[in-house]
């Protein structure tokens, strides 16, 4: 596919890297700022550089409050059968609809685990998208890791709460991790690797067990031992379920302000 990318800032510059690596399809960016772009990938700086129809899909990676805009001045350089994606945080089909008319739209949650093609992204179509312009985008975005399709706006916002804003949270725990660990006498760089390490390596340990995550907890923590300890500290009065339910309900709600 002949692919328009209007903005390659952090999240659609890290799923550009994805798409060329995979090196499928061809990709124009424009965004004024764009510099170091990958080698192959074509830079515009104004829309009037763009010939009409000229692309199977106008990807819009700007700053959802730019939206309305910019979108009008490129909207010429999208296929009769192209479609428009979306990965504009709180920005709805609706308001998507409001700048470009009756499209085929695809709206994408993506997440910056992207930047390493471990992304998981949420994905909903409009009914205008036909099934194969369905499928297209799908495979696209799987190329940045992991696709999700949902069959409403709604599961978008939820979505956004649970992987969009995800990396957010993962990135604090971590931060709140290592700095205890520093705490108890380890420096900066062992600290990084002791809890970089149980991350990634317990979170692959679960993924390929077919036990439940309860089970595999108590399959690590032995009575009276020193997991049990650290769990009874960390789970007191169910503050930690109570924390993790505060953060997404608090996350979904401001999507749906957003919208
Ligand atoms: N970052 C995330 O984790 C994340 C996750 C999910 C969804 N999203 C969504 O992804 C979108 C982009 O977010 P981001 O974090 O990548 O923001 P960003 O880093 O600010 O990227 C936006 C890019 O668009 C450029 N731009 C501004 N005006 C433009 C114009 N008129 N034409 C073309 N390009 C223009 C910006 O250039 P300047 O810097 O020069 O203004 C910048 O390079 C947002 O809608 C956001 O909601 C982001």
């Amino acid at each position: 596919m002949n692919i328009l990318l209007i903005g390659c800032g952090k999240m659609g510059g890290a799923m550009l890297r994805q798409w060329v690596r995979h090196g499928e399809h061809s990709f124009t960016v424009a965004d004024p700022a764009a510099d170091d772009l990958p080698s192959g990938v074509r830079h515009v700086s104004k829309a009037t550089d763009l010939p009409s129809q000229a692309f199977d899909v106008v990807m819009i990676a700007i700053k959802p409050q730019a939206i309305a805009d910019v979108l009008p001045d490129y909207a010429h350089a999208l296929k009769e059968d192209g479609t428009f994606v979306s990965i504009a945080a709180g920005t709805s089909v609706a308001s998507l609809e409001n700048v470009v008319g009756d499209a085929a739209i695809v709206r994408v949650m993506p997440n910056m685990a992207a930047l390493v093609g471990m992304g998981v992204s949420g994905l909903y179509a409009n009914a205008r998208c036909t099934a194969d312009q369905t499928r297209q985008i799908v495979a696209l975005i799987d190329q940045t890791g992991t696709c999700i399709p949902v069959d409403s706006e709604d599961r978008i916002d939820r979505l956004t709460a649970v992987s969009g804003s995800g990396p957010g949270y993962v990135f604090e725990l971590l931060r709140s991790y290592v700095a205890a660990a520093e705490e108890l006498g380890f420096d900066h760089d062992t600290a990084r690797t002791l809890v970089f390490d149980t991350l990634s390596g317990t979170v692959e340990a679960a993924r390929q067990s077919d036990q439940t995550l309860e089970a595999l907890r108590n399959s690590v923590t032995s009575k009276n031992g020193t997991t049990q300890a650290g769990l009874s500290a960390l789970m007191r009065e169910g503050q930690l379920d109570a924390l993790f339910q505060d953060t997404l309900q608090s996350a979904y709600a401001r999507a749906v302000e957003l919208k």
